[in-house]
C-alpha cells in the first residue's frame, strides 16, 4: 500500500486554499485515495455544533485532525483546507498525523478582501459578522511551515507544482 500523507493548507478566508486542494484532488485522483477536508464543509457535517469563538475551532480543527489521522495512516492522500488559526493546534496536527506538510497560503488581506469570494468580509466590516478572522479575529501566521505559497503573485499551477515537489523532498511521494 502506498504511504498515506497529510498536506495542511492554512490560511485567511479567501487566500486560495478550496482552489487549491481542488486541483490538488484532480492530480492525485486518478492513482490515488485522496481526501479533501474542508472547513466550510465540514463545518456543515461533522463540525455543524460548533462556531468560530478560539474554543470552537480549535475543537473543530481537533476533529479534523483526528479523522485525518486515521484516513493518512490507511494510505489516503488527505488535503486540509482550514483557516486554522492558532500555531498551537497545528503544531498539534504535525505531531498527531503521520507525515504531515504545513502549507502558508500566503495572501495579503488586503488581496482577500479584494477577492471576498464569498461576500462575508464585506459583511465582517459592515460589523454583520462578528469575529471574523483577520478582521476582529487573530490569524497567526506560521512562523516555521513546510512551505509558503504566495497566491497574489503565482498561478494556482505554480503553487500546485511547488506542494507537489516539496511532498517528493520530504519523501511522502
Ligand atoms: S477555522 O478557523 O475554524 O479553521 P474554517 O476553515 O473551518 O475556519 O472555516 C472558515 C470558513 O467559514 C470561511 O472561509 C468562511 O466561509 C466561513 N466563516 C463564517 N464565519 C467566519 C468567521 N467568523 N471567521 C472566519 N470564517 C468564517
Amino acid at each position: 500500500m502506498n504511504n498515506g500523507f497529510c498536506i495542511w493548507l492554512t490560511g485567511l478566508s479567501g487566500s486560495g486554499k478550496t482552489t487549491i486542494a481542488t486541483k490538488l484532488r484532480e492530480y492525485f485522483q486518478e492513482n490515488r485515495h485522496i481526501e479533501i477536508m474542508d472547513g466550510d464543509e465540514i463545518r456543515k457535517g461533522l463540525s455543524s455544533d460548533l462556531g468560530f469563538s478560539k474554543d470552537d475551532r480549535n475543537q473543530h480543527n481537533r476533529r479534523v485532525i483526528f479523522c485525518s489521522k486515521l484516513l493518512a495512516r490507511n494510505g489516503v492522500i488527505v488535503v486540509v483546507a482550514l483557516i486554522s488559526p492558532y500555531r498551537e493546534t497545528r503544531a498539534f496536527a504535525k505531531k498527531e498525523i503521520h507525515n504531515t506538510m504545513e502549507v502558508f497560503v500566503k495572501a495579503p488581506i488586503e488581496v482577500c478582501i479584494e477577492r471576498d469570494p464569498k461576500g462575508l468580509y464585506k459583511k465582517a466590516l459592515a460589523g454583520e459578522i462578528k469575529q471574523f478572522t483577520g478582521i476582529d479575529d487573530p490569524y497567526e501566521e506560521p512562523l516555521d511551515p513546510d512551505l509558503v505559497v504566495e497566491t497574489d503573485k503565482e498561478t494556482v499551477e505554480e503553487s500546485v507544482n511547488k506542494i507537489i515537489q516539496k511532498a517528493k523532498e520530504l519523501g511522502y511521494l
